[in-house]
């Protein structure tokens, strides 16, 4: 009886332990938030309608290679990243990929007004302008034809490694990605980023270990939702291209991930064994104490 009631007062105090370290202090420091609206529902999009690549091709040509590269259909960066960045306060992407990497609504919204798509307006005030201009002054179906444009040109799939380039590289380094060479640094200079952006991105290669990745992909779909008022953009990422760029974060920063997981159960199957035998020789000892 009384090894009973001992065991009781530590059960008791082990799941109240327990419940302070995990599920409450887990709610208090990390309250839920929504998840990803990889729809985009909110932004003012397509708005269903459907645009024509060839019109959009002369209308890209027109209006974006003057500041962004499109490698895929021969237009070249124009300058080196530090040029462009001294240009237009940060070195913008190569769209090649844009069609695949952004969702079509979102990429629409974009392109009308960037700030507001990207939720940063708060940033771009007295005076303050985004570097890429609004488009919105096109026509509906201009802005459809560009975005058909650049999904006719985009290719089927990309690399982690390269969605993660395109969609965060020119603000975020990612250092452990490449110790050796140096080119996971971000693109754009310190200083520069630093002055747009009112602090220095942090370096990404850890983060996969900091936050959890649902706060990640939250956190990428929607920064404001964690961080109010923060300078960071949402990057309208389709669901399998911001699983792409958080695969690489993981790849990175936390490389014996898979061989963890896989050891788990593995441990748990020699807990139980050992279990089982332990429990049959404390039967054996006693039977033969009565
Ligand atoms: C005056 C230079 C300039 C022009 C012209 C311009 N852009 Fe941009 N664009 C930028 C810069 C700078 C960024 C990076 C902005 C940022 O990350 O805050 C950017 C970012 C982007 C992105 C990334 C979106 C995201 O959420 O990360 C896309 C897509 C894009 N531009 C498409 C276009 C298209 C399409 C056109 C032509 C209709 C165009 N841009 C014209 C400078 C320009
Ligand atoms: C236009 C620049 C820009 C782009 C593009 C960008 N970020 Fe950021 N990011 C920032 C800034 C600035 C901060 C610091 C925000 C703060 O502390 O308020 C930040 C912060 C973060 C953080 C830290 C959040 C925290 O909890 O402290 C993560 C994680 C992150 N970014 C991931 C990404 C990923 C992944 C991408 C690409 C999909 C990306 N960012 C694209 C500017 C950018």
């Amino acid at each position: 009886m009384r090894e009973l009631k001992i065991l009781a007062v530590v059960v008791f105090f082990t799941l109240l332990t327990y419940w302070g370290v995990e599920p409450y202090a887990h709610h208090e420091m990390h309250p839920t938030v929504e998840a990803p609206d990889y729809a985009f529902k909110g932004v003012d999009g397509l708005n269903g309608l459907d645009g024509n690549a060839k019109a959009g091709e002369t209308l890209v040509q027109n209006n974006c290679v003057a500041c962004h590269a499109i490698e895929k259909v021969g237009f070249a960066q124009s300058m080196d990243n530090a040029s462009l960045a001294a240009a237009f306060q940060l070195t913008p992407p190569d769209l090649s990929n844009a069609g695949l990497l952004y969702n079509a609504d979102y990429l629409a919204a974009f392109i009308k007004n960037p700030a507001k798509a990207t939720k940063t307006e708060h940033k771009f005030q007295d005076g303050a302008v985004h570097p890429m201009p609004n488009y919105d002054w096109m026509q509906p179906q201009e802005i459809a034809d560009m975005v058909a444009y650049l999904q006719s040109i985009a290719p089927k799939e990309v690399t982690n490694k390269e969605a993660f380039a395109n969609a965060c590289q020119r603000c975020h380094g990612i250092k452990y990605g490449d110790m050796l060479g140096g080119s996971m640094a971000a693109f754009t200079p310190d200083e520069n980023i630093k002055a747009y952006m009112g602090k220095m991105p942090p370096d990404l290669s850890q983060y996969i270990r900091s936050r959890s990745e649902s706060y990640l992909h939250e956190f990428v779909n929607d920064p404001q939702k964690h961080i109010d008022g923060t300078a960071m953009p949402r990057v309208g990422l389709t669901e399998a291209a911001e699983k792409q760029v958080i695969t690489y974060m993981a790849e990175v920063g936390d490389s014996k991930k898979a061989e963890r997981d896989e050891l788990g159960p593995k441990f748990l199957i020699y807990f139980l064994v050992f279990a089982v035998f332990a429990w049959l020789w404390k039967a054996k000892i006693w039977r033969e104490l009565h």
